[in-house]
Parts: C-alpha cells; structure tokens; sequence
C-alpha cells in the first residue's frame, strides 16, 4: 500500500513537471509568434506608416501606435480617407475575431452588418493577400499585444468607398527573376519580403485608380508614383530594376540596403517620405539579412529603361538651393 502511495505520488509529481515544461514550451512558443509578428508589422509590412497618428513634423506618436489615423488624405469637398484602429479597444480591433481580423488584411474586406466591405485600395491588402497564413497568424498574435487606445475613426467619405475589393496580387504576373541568379534562395526570399509581406512593390509600382488590380501590371517595380506630401517637391517612387542609367543597376547590394534602412541614396542624399526608413520609422528595424535578399531579389529582376525625374530630397532642400549631395 505505501509503495504504492509512494509510487502514484511519484507519478503525480512526473506530471506535473512535465506540464510545467509543456506551459514553459508553450509560452516560448507564443512568444516567439508575438515577436515574429511585432517584425513583420512593424519593420517588414510597416503598417504602422499609415497606421499609426504623426505629430506637427510628421514623427510618429509612439503612445498611439497603430491606433488609427484621421484625414490621412484628404479628397474633394471636405471629405477624407480615414485609418482604422488597429489597437485592443472598442473602438479597435478588440472586438474581432482572428478570422475576421485576418479577412480585412488578407481580402480586402471588413465583415459587417450587411455583409463584407470592401477595404478602400490604399489598404494594400492585395499584396498581404500573399503573406504565408503562419505570418499571418503572427501579426494577428502581435495585434492582440498592442495596447488599446480610444480612438473611433469615422467611415472615410465616398469617393474613399469601393464597389468590390481590389484583386490579390497575381504572383505570377510579377517579372521573373533571370536564371543566372547568384542564389535563388535568397531571392525567393527577398521576393517574399518586397512583395508579399511588405510592401515595395506597391509604392513602387504606378497606381491605377479604378483598375481591379489597382497596380500596373506593366510596370512592376518601374516606379513613378506620386506621393502628394507638404513639401517643396512632390516625391515620386523610383525605377528598382537594375538598368544601369535609369534604375539600381550601378548600386552595391550594400548601397541598396542602406537606402532600404536609412532612407540614403548612392549619392549620399537623403530620400523622401513616405518611404518608411530609419532612424524613426520600420525599415530601421529590419534585419540585414532581410534588406540583403531584397536587394538580391531586385538585382535578379530583368533591367528596364524608365526615367524618373526625382527631385525630391530630404530633409527638405529649400528651392533654389543645390541638394547637399550635388555640392
Ligand atoms: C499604405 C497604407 C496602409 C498600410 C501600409 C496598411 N494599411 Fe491597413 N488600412 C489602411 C487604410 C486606409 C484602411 C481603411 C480602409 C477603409 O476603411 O476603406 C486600412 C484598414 C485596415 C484594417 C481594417 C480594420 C477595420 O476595422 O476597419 C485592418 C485590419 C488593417 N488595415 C490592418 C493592417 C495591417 C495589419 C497592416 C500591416 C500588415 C496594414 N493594415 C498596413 C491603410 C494601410
Ligand atoms: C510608402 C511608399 C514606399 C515604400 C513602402 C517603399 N518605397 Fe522606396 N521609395 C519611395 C519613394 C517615393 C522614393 C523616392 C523618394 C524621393 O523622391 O526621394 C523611394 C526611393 C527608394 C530608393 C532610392 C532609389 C533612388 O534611385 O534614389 C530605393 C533603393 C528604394 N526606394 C527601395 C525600396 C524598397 C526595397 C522597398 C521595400 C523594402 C521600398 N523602397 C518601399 C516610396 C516607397
């Protein structure tokens, strides 16, 4: 009898240590999926650049972060284009399920009362429509972490509303990397990075309001957007395909990562907003590795002549006065 007391309680014992360690395991394990997803939107997808409220000079407000912007563009008549909430208030995400959270990013569509809305085309669901259902899953787990701020963000006015979600990227319209590639690895990788978790090939690709596929199918990758912004040049998205005259072809795969994290071009010249780069914004936070296989991603792409005419520097150049690069 007492052998057998003894022997139940040694079981019991061994039990409860072996659930100890699954709950241990467990903990890492989420916590290694919030970490995955805290990268992933903030230093890979960069939701936070539209996402999260600015201050006067248009420096983030890291207490209010992601918790939604009001007028992020102004349209005709008064009207705007508002940025959800995104943080675990009522008047944010709380209130929605995973499933639902994960249709808005992933389709385009916010669930409501009379059926699925389509999110307005600046919402570039149509490339997080290809993030893995894993980075998915992540980014909703970091979502979930984010501390809830109260902030409703009235519906966006109605030339900000559209008849049907935009289409998903179609993976396989984007130009085929050249098959003397260094290392393909990397560049499915860098290719999963630019255009299917984050966001590159969105800003640089010409927009098309009204077209289903809302980019240029023709252009991938060519820039030539424009990016209405207070200040004394309109910044415009530049060519990323390695022509030599026009695009990336006479940069360093170094050179292309340090414009991916710190916003500075071959010349020394800082770039413009909105491109989302250090010191304050996400592409700071991206891991080398990350930002190299990008740049190996955009060096395997098939060179295209396109000029673009980017006058635009930054900090600001006064006009008339020479860009501190040019001197
Ligand atoms: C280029 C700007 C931009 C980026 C980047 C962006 N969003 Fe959005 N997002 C918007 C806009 C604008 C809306 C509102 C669209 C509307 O109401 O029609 C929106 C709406 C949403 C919604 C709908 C929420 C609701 O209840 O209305 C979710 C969820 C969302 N975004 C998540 C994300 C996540 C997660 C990321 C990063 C992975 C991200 N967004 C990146 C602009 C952006
Ligand atoms: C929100 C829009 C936006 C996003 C996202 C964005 N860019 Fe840009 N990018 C721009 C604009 C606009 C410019 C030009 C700014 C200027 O006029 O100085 C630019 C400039 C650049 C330049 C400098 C090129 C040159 O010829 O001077 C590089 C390199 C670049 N982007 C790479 C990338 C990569 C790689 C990504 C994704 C990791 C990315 N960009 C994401 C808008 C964006």
């Amino acid at each position: 009898m007492r052998n057998l007391t003894l022997s139940s309680s040694t079981i019991l014992v061994a039990l409860l240590l072996a659930c100890s360690d699954d709950a241990n395991s467990e903990r890492a394990r989420s916590a290694a999926l919030v970490e995955r997803g805290r990268y992933l939107v903030e230093n890979v997808a960069a939701c936070s650049n539209c996402h999260t409220p600015r201050d006067d000079m248009g420096a983030l407000i890291p207490e209010l972060a992601l918790s939604g912007v009001d007028c992020f563009i102004p349209g005709a008549n008064g009207e705007c284009l508002n940025v959800s909430n995104l943080t675990n208030h009522e008047t944010g995400l709380l209130r929605r399920t995973d499933d639902e959270i994960k249709r808005m990013i992933r389709d385009g569509v916010r669930p409501g009362p009379g059926g699925d809305e389509p999110l307005f085309s600046e919402m570039p669901s149509f490339v997080f429509h290809n993030t893995t259902d894993a980075d998915l899953n992540a980014e909703i787990a970091y979502l979930r972490t984010v501390p809830g701020v109260d902030h409703a963000v009235a519906a966006s006015g109605p030339s900000f509303v559209l008849a049907a979600a935009v289409n998903p990227l179609d993976l396989s319209a984007l130009p085929v990397p050249s098959s003397g590639a260094a290392d393909p690895a990397a560049v499915l990788r860098g290719r999963y990075l630019a255009a299917q978790a984050g966001q590159c090939v969105g800003c640089h690709t010409k927009h098309l309001d009204g077209n289903p596929n809302f980019l240029d199918y023709s252009g991938f990758f060519l820039g030539g957007q424009t990016f209405p912004l207070p200040l004394p040049t309109v910044p415009i998205s530049t060519n990323l395909t390695p022509d030599v005259e026009t695009g990336l072809g006479s940069w360093s795969l170094e050179e292309i990562v340090v414009a991916i994290k710190h916003g500075t071009d071959k010349r020394g010249d800082g770039i413009c907003p909105p491109m989302p780069f250090g010191p304050q914004e996400g592409y700071a936070g991206m891991a080398d590795e990350d930002a190299l296989d990008i740049a190996q991603y955009l060096a395997s792409l098939p060179p295209v002549v396109h000029a673009i005419d980017d006058q635009c520097r930054f900090p600001p150049v006064p006009a008339g006065e020479p860009a501190l690069g040019a001197l």
